[in-house]
């Protein structure tokens, strides 16, 4: 498996013998060349797969131990990248473990996982699925489409909306018996948002258009964004204090999944204050998160990177952004200039940073010009999502057409997707899956994830 991966690298790789070890020099990425991109997420991909086949859950497709939703979020992630560079080498498995995991009705909700998700974790299969829908993933045989999955999790999340506290919003955490439930976060509302607006878009179905419309004046009227402090985002408010306070760590995703958002927005409706949201956020996403200590244009989870406390969520959230950036380079127009130097920064470092171990593994610090010695499935990911941000810039807007797969469009209105799990008996159960975040509520930072290597 290894040797294969090395192999895999070909012309990329530098090999160096070195006292009888083999080490590799960077993955080599010209950022403004879409085959040098192609080479490198290749690259990246395998070791990727590598661990992911290596970290499946007695061999249940698509559940990786002590996670569901990144496997859910690395094949958003792969299918963005197949779009772009016709890397379709592991597409069928992929294909294959996504609809595994919509679980036995459907609804990524199956009740192996249902009594422990939050609504972020379900949400990372929504926006694959939907992700699916609008790349042309094929659809399969006899199966619900991509599509009508994404609009499953639209409509359980929707009916979730709790005006009961705090005027709106949907909780972090699904059922009341678990931990942090009143939370309301960021990223839940957030990556309802942006499904509600990709949805809109796809669909012209006026619904979800005014679903983004309710979220996002919902968001804004909490603490979560705060045009009015320079487009601050938080990462959390609570129920409890109907939603005075906020959980204030700063982290990319949260400005990520609202950019997009705003830019599908903005694309669908054409209403101006859709392209003032999005550049304002925009604003504060690459000031933040590209320190001018690293030259400005290199992405930084800046509240975990340096210290090295990111834990196994954190580590990928600088991939998402990436791709979330991109959409709103492609999709506002007027964002493309700022956005492209700040992903063509990164995805340089990426390839510098990606020198590690004998496979070219990646690490977490793309600032640093060698592997940090982090390493794992959540790195490469991150790695892959920059440098596919990166190539869909250079592949355009032919990368978030509206309808690229016209028969989806049609079949998902067939499908009956609407009938939720019974819900299941209240459970101590595994919680490790919904746990994005919450450690962080007013506690500071918890300790790093187990496999963690902490470097100086
Ligand atoms: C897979 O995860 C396990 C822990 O669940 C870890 O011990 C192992 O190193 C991982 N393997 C790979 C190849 O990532
Ligand atoms: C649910 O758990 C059972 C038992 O481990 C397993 O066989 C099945 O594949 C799981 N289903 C999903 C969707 O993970
Ligand atoms: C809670 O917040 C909502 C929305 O801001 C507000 O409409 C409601 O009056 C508040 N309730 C209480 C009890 O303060
Ligand atoms: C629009 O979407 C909503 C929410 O999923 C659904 O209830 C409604 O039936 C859809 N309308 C049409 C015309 O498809
Ligand atoms: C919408 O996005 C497309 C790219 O898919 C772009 O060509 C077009 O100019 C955008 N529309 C607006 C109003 O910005």
């Amino acid at each position: 498996m290894r040797f294969r991966t090395f192999l895999s690298l070909g012309g990329a790789a530098l090999v160096l013998l070195l006292q009888g070890q083999v080490a590799l020099s960077d993955i080599s990425v010209t950022p403004t060349d879409k085959e040098s991109l192609k080479e490198a997420g290749k690259a990246i991909t395998e070791p990727m797969w590598d661990f992911y086949l290596a970290n499946q859950t007695e061999g249940i497709p698509g559940k990786l131990t002590g996670t569901w939703y990144i496997a859910g979020a690395m094949f958003m992630t792969m299918m963005q990248f197949w779009h772009v560079s016709g890397y379709n080498e592991h597409n069928s498995v992929v294909s294959h473990d996504m609809m595994f995991q919509a679980g036995r009705n459907y609804d990524y909700f199956d009740s192996n996982y249902s009594q422990w998700l939050g609504n972020d974790d379900q949400m990372f299969f929504g926006l694959a699925a939907i992700t699916a829908s609008e790349t042309g993933f094929p659809e399969i045989k006899d199966k619900p489409t991509w599509t009508s999955l994404a609009r499953s999790v639209f409509n359980q999340q929707a009916s979730r909306w709790a005006p009961q506290e705090c005027g709106g919003g949907i909780t972090w955490q699904i059922h009341p018996w678990q931990a942090g439930y009143t939370l309301r976060n960021s990223i839940s509302n957030g990556g309802l948002f942006q499904l509600a607006a990709r949805l809109g878009r796809f669909t012209q179905n006026q619904t979800y258009f005014e679903w983004a419309e309710k979220i996002w004046d919902w968001s804004v009227d909490s603490p979560l964004i705060q045009p009015q402090i320079n487009w601050y985002v938080a990462d959390s408010t609570s129920g409890d204090n109907n939603c005075t306070d906020s959980g204030d760590m700063q982290w990319s995703y949260n400005y990520g999944v609202y950019l997009a958002g705003a830019a599908y927005m903005w694309n669908a409706t054409e209403e101006p204050k859709w392209k003032n949201r999005t550049e304002g956020l925009l604003r504060r996403l690459t000031t933040h998160f590209f320190p001018e200590e690293y030259g400005g244009n290199v992405f930084s989870e800046v509240s975990c990177e340096k210290p090295h406390t990111c834990d196994r969520n954190m580590l990928n959230f600088k991939g998402w952004s990436s791709m979330w950036m991109a959409m709103a380079g492609i999709l506002v127009p007027d964002t493309f200039d700022t956005i492209l130097p700040k992903l063509q920064g990164s995805a340089s470092a990426i390839g510098r940073q990606c020198d590690g171990g004998t496979e070219n593994l990646c690490g977490s610090r793309w600032y640093q010009d060698n592997w940090d010695g982090i390493e794992g499935l959540e790195v490469q990911q991150a790695a892959l999502g920059g440098i596919t941000g990166t190539l869909m810039m250079l592949v355009g807007s032919s990368a978030q057409t509206i309808n690229n797969n016209p028969n989806a469009k049609e079949q998902y209105l067939d499908y009956n997707d609407d009938q939720p799990d019974s819900l299941p008996k209240i459970s101590t159960g595994d919680r490790v899956g919904s746990w994005i975040l919450t450690v962080l509520w007013g506690g500071g930072i918890v300790a790093a994830g187990w496999w963690l290597i902490k470097q100086q």
